[in-house]
Parts: structure tokens; C-alpha cells; sequence
């Protein structure tokens, strides 16, 4: 059927000369733009700083991106706590499960935290047909499986650019942008409160505990900070990045890791001296397999970064991840990792879009996720930096340098610093294979010249 000019001067718009359609404006939402009704599960750090931006914002993306945001539903643990939210009291329940299923919430946003009792939230949303945002790195690095085909049932968006790496635009870039990348390794600095303590440690010579004490009295690490410094946190990105990278199941439980609660200001102080600077990376890496098809290998540690790597350039509580493409080559994704406000723009980013595709009746989909094939830790290879306390006297090098030969270790270099009868011996070997490394740590423990085995770091040198 043809179109009249009056049709279409009603469905474009007065057209300017030369047929061009007037701007839109950039404020005030057309009376008919389309009301989307959130439902927010939480309303904590992000949760707060989330419904403070969509206040602000509202007008604006109504106007560009064609959606009214309004939170409708708002749900909490405890109704008494004070909250600098500009949202009516009567909005608030504790009762989350009634706000996934209240008819007047389109879309829900899960910001509460932890596994239970988000996942059966989220799976009860995603079967009542409503698009899920969330921020949760627990929760998919436990169930991530599990969830994404309860979206890909449904038909709807499960979107969670805010669970890796807050504030950075990661996730869409590596699903969207590089969907058809043959990506070969993510590393990435994913931890802001560990990157702050080394940062200080390496900055100000500070010793870890007091770098520590420092960030929780700036609010980086909570008071109970072993999710942080352990690599829990860490790890549970790194599963995230790992499965979509390389589309395959990783869950937390995958990834090896290590912490940082070990190192020591003299640890960092040797790597400065040798041109290196001391990170915790969680690296998610594809490697080839002598059938011809590849493994995963997905792991926290803190490791020695060549000072001339972009990683090394990332100092305080900023997150970084690099991200190597065999088309692409390398890229690096750069800013606030965590804090309320940088996650709140991740998440109302997806808000956003979950929105918007609900209105075209459209989601986007992570696609199917392959079980992973691991590559046992052991099989790796690394050289490696290893730090003896042994007795100080003569016959003690060539005893721990019999040992390194005996298990195939070749050492690259050593440096001895004495002190009143013992002395600190400094390993920096070639590459090496982990299960050799181990066995030699193994050995190394039996002497009974070698008082203590100190920091054991892997050395990045395949960049
Ligand atoms: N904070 C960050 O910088 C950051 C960065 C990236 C990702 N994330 C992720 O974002 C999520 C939220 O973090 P957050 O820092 O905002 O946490 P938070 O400050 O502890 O807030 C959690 C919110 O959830 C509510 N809540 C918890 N359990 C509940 C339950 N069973 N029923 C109802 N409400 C419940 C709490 O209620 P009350 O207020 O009544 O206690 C609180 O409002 C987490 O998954 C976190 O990993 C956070």
C-alpha cells in the first residue's frame, strides 16, 4: 500500500528541505514514549548509585534511546536502614520474590549479591519472560550455564556488563565487537583492592599489611578482605571472561588460584630492580592440544609483569584487561573496575538495551557455551622467581642448585643477600614446566639448609 505525504508527515515528522527529518530533541520525552518498568533487586552501593542515574538520566534516554525508565519495585533486606535514594518509600519491600513476579515490573535488575538467593530470582524472572541485568560475578561464575539457557528458553536478554570489571565496557565489546575474533589470551588486572595494596607496596615501600590497612581505611577493602587478596573475587572474573571468550563452560571452581597475602616489599623491590612490576593477573588463555584442538587454561597468581608492558602501567585501585586477537592483535580495555557510580553506568547501559529490545521484541543471546577442556596447571610452563631463606654457609648454593638440575630447572639467574648466619637465595629461572617447579619446591622443603621457601612468582615472558 502507497504511503500519502500526510502519512508520512505524520510518521516522520515536518521534513526540512531536501526531505531531512528535524533532530530529535535532546530533552523532554515525547508524550507516547513507552514506559519500561524496573524492578530492582537490592539497592546497595550499586543499587543506589543505579536508581540516582536513571533520576538523572531519565529525560535523556528517553529522548535517545526510546524508553521512559521508571523503578517501580525496589527490593532490600532491611526497610529501616537509612538510603540516600530519591525514590518513593512505598516502592520498598523485602520481599524480592513478589517484585519478580509483580505484573508492574518489566525488566529486573539483580544488584544484591551472592548466589542464593539471586539465582532462583533470576531464573524466576527470566521464566516469568522479564530481561535480567545484573552485576553479579558470584552468581554466573557459579551458574552462568544454568542461567544463560534459562534466558536463551525465554527468549529474553540475561545482560551483565557490570559482573567483570565495573565500569569498563568489556563484555559487550567481547561479545559483540569481537564475536568473530579468534581471541588466543585475556589478562587482566580485575581486582582494584589488591592492585591498590601492591601499588603501595611498590610506591611507597610499604610492607603488605600495613599497604592493607591503608585500603580498608580508604573503604578499597572490606574489613574481612580474603575474598579480595585471595583471588576469590579474581577468580570469579576470570571464569566470566574465560567462558566468554572462548564460548565454553568455566566456572569459578576452574580457575586456579593465588593470592597476594605472601609477597613481601622485598618480592617487589628485586622486581623493580630486574625491570619487572608485581600484578595479580587473572589470565584466561587458549592453548593448542596435541590433538589439534585447544584447552583453557583460566587462573589468578600474582605474577612479574615486564615494566614495559601496558599492564604494568596500571597503578591504584584502576582495572585494565588485555585482550590479544590473532586478527586483531592486542587491545586494552582501561578504567574504575568497582565503586558505585562507574558500576552503575555498566549496568544502566544493559538496562538500557534490555529495554529497548523488549520494546522490538528482540534479546541478544551469549550463544551456546561447549564444556571446557582444562589445561592442568601442572602441564604450564613459565619461568619462574623463587625466594630461599637458607642457612648461610658454604656448600648451600651448589645443595639448592643440584636440586634445581635434578628436576630439570634451569636457572637463569641467582642473588644471594647475607644476614647473621642465613641469607636469602633469589631465583629467576628459564622457562619451566609447573610439575617440575613444584617438585623441586618439594625437595627444596626436605634440606635441611633451606629454612624456609618465601614467594614462589610466576614471570610473564611470552608477550
Ligand atoms: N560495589 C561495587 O563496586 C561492585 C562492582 C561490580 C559489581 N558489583 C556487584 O554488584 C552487586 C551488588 O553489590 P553492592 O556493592 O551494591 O552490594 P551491597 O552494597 O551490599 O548491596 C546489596 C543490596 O542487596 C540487598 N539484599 C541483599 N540480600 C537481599 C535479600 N536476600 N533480599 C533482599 N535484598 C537483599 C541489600 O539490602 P540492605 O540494603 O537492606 O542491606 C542491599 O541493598 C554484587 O553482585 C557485586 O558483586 C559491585
Amino acid at each position: 500500500m502507497r504511503t500519502t505525504e500526510r502519512e508520512r508527515g505524520q510518521s516522520d515528522g515536518a521534513r526540512l528541505p531536501g526531505g531531512v527529518p528535524p533532530p530529535r530533541p535532546l530533552t523532554s520525552p515525547a508524550v507516547t514514549t513507552p514506559v519500561v518498568r524496573i524492578g530492582l533487586l537490592g539497592c546497595g552501593t550499586v543499587g543506589a548509585a543505579l536508581a540516582a542515574l536513571v533520576g538523572e538520566q531519565r529525560d535523556t534516554i528517553a529522548a535517545r534511546a526510546g524508553v521512559d525508565l521508571r523503578i517501580t519495585r525496589v527490593a532490600v533486606r532491611d526497610l529501616g536502614r537509612v538510603r540516600d535514594v530519591d525514590l518513593d518509600p512505598s516502592v520498598f519491600t523485602t520481599d524480592a520474590a513478589a517484585v519478580v513476579t509483580d505484573p508492574d515490573v518489566d525488566v529486573v535488575v539483580e544488584v544484591m549479591g551472592g548466589v542464593d538467593p539471586a539465582r532462583d530470582l533470576v531464573l524466576a524472572a527470566l521464566a516469568a519472560g522479564k530481561p535480567v541485568v545484573t552485576a553479579n560475578k558470584e552468581l554466573l561464575a557459579t551458574a552462568g550455564a544454568e542461567v544463560f539457557s534459562a534466558a536463551d528458553a525465554a527468549q529474553v536478554d540475561l545482560l551483565f556488563e557490570a559482573a567483570v570489571a565495573g565500569g569498563i565496557p568489556l563484555v559487550r565489546p567481547l561479545r559483540e565487537s569481537l564475536r568473530g575474533e579468534p581471541i588466543t589470551r585475556v589478562m587482566g588486572i580485575v581486582n582494584g583492592t589488591t592492585n591498590y595494596i601492591l601499588t603501595r607496596m611498590a610506591e611507597a615501600g610499604a610492607a603488605y599489611a600495613d599497604a592493607l590497612a591503608e585500603a580498608q581505611a580508604l573503604g578499597y577493602a572490606e574489613a574481612d578482605p580474603t575474598a579480595d587478596v585471595e583471588g576469590h573475587d579474581a577468580g570469579s572474573k576470570c571464569a566470566i571472561l574465560a567462558s566468554i571468550a572462548f564460548g565454553a563452560q568455566v566456572t569459578a571452581a576452574d580457575v586456579h588460584r593465588e593470592g597476594i597475602s605472601r609477597i613481601t616489599a622485598a618480592d617487589i623491590a628485586y622486581a623493580a630492580r630486574k625491570g619487572y612490576v608485581v600484578k595479580l593477573l587473572a589470565v584466561a588463555e587458549l592453548l593448542p592440544a596435541a590433538d589439534g584442538g585447544h584447552d583453557i587454561s583460566a587462573r589468578v597468581h600474582p605474577a612479574f609483569v615486564p615494566a614495559t608492558h601496558p599492564l604494568a602501567a596500571v597503578r591504584e585501585s584502576f582495572n585494565a584487561v588485555f585482550v590479544e586477537g590473532e586478527a586483531v592483535g592486542d587491545l586494552m580495555f582501561y578504567g574504575r573496575g568497582a565503586g558505585g557510580g562507574p558500576t552503575a553506568s555498566a549496568v544502566l547501559g544493559d538496562l538500557i538495551d534490555a529495554a529497548v529490545n523488549r520494546q522490538h521484541h528482540t534479546h541478544g543471546s551469549i550463544g551456546e557455551l561447549r564444556p571446557a577442556r582444562l589445561r592442568p596447571l601442572d602441564q604450564l610452563s613459565s619461568p619462574f622467581y623463587i625466594c630461599l631463606e637458607v642457612a648461610d654457609r658454604p656448600g648451600v648454593l651448589a645443595a639448592v642448585a643440584g636440586v634445581f638440575g635434578r628436576h630439570g630447572v634451569s636457572i637463569s639467574s641467582v642473588e644471594q643477600t647475607g644476614r647473621a648466619e642465613r641469607a636469602d637465595l633469589v631465583f629467576i629461572t628459564h622457562s619451566a614446566v609447573e610439575a617440575n617447579v613444584r617438585a623441586t619446591l618439594a625437595e627444596l622443603g626436605d634440606l635441611d639448609v633451606v629454612r624456609d621457601i618465601g614467594s614462589v612468582l610466576r614471570v610473564l615472558d611470552d608477550l
